[in-house]
């Protein structure tokens, strides 16, 4: 997969895209990540946002620096990307359109920051409008390395074990089983002995239904969506 952001501020990902799984992506030669500064592509470097016709506070981003920057990538490149707006006014980013996403050979992340886009962002360019959740960040930086890592995580041999993906929170429309590992006490607390008996029918159970009860505790809003 060939990844390319467009942000002002491409050191913001040089640490997350660098480190983890999303470095060991990149090793294994399954995905490319490419950073364009905006600013480099704008008519006048030192002016990428303005203020908004008809008044209001802050700045908006200007049309022309995010235009040109795709221009010359799409020059380069001759293939045409998935684009994806990270803007609280998408919508709400979930497991499945992450799923859906790592299926793309070829993603474009836009980065705004200060108020908002001039509109015409959105209504020239073939985008994807994506939100994080419902509040606001300063830029769409964060919300891009959240998806970026929700997505390549799911690329077939990024994770050792490809199945680990199957059984996580979200993957069946429930939060994920509680989990232990060694000592079988700590501090008076136990592991439930059906985990270490071996007996995979019954684990399996156990499995499923504290998949449920824990949904139910936590999340009843997921359970009453199936
Ligand atoms: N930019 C600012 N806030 C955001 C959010 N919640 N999701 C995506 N992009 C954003």
């Amino acid at each position: 997969m060939r990844i390319d952001i467009l942000t002002l501020f491409p050191e913001m990902f040089e640490n997350v895209l660098g480190n983890s799984i999303l470095r060991i992506a990149k090793e294994k030669a399954l995905v490319q990540y490419n950073l364009f500064n905006i600013r480099e592509y704008a008519d006048n470097k030192r002016c990428v946002d303005d203020r908004p016709y008809g008044g209001g506070p802050g700045m908006v981003m200007k049309p022309e620096p995010i235009f040109n920057t795709i221009e010359t990538i799409e020059k380069q490149t001759g293939t045409r990307s998935r684009k994806i707006l990270l803007t609280p006014q998408g919508c709400r980013f979930s497991q499945s359109i992450a799923k859906e996403l790592a299926k793309e050979p070829y993603l474009m992340f836009i980065c705004g920051h200060y108020e908002g886009f001039d509109e015409r962002i959105r209504i020239g360019l073939d985008i994807t409008e994506i939100s994080i959740g419902d509040y606001v960040l300063s830029g769409g930086e964060i919300p891009a390395m959240v998806v970026i890592d929700a997505v390549v995580r799911l690329i077939p041999g990024v994770l050792g074990d490809h199945d680990s993906t199957a059984s996580e929170s979200f993957s069946d429309d429930l939060l994920e089983y509680p989990q232990y590992t060694r000592p079988s006490e700590f501090r008076g607390m136990k592991v439930p002995e059906v985990l270490m008996s071996g007996n995979h029918q019954k684990i399996k159970e156990w499995q499923r239904e504290h998949a449920i009860k824990m949904t139910a505790e936590k999340r009843p809003d997921i359970l009453n969506k199936t």
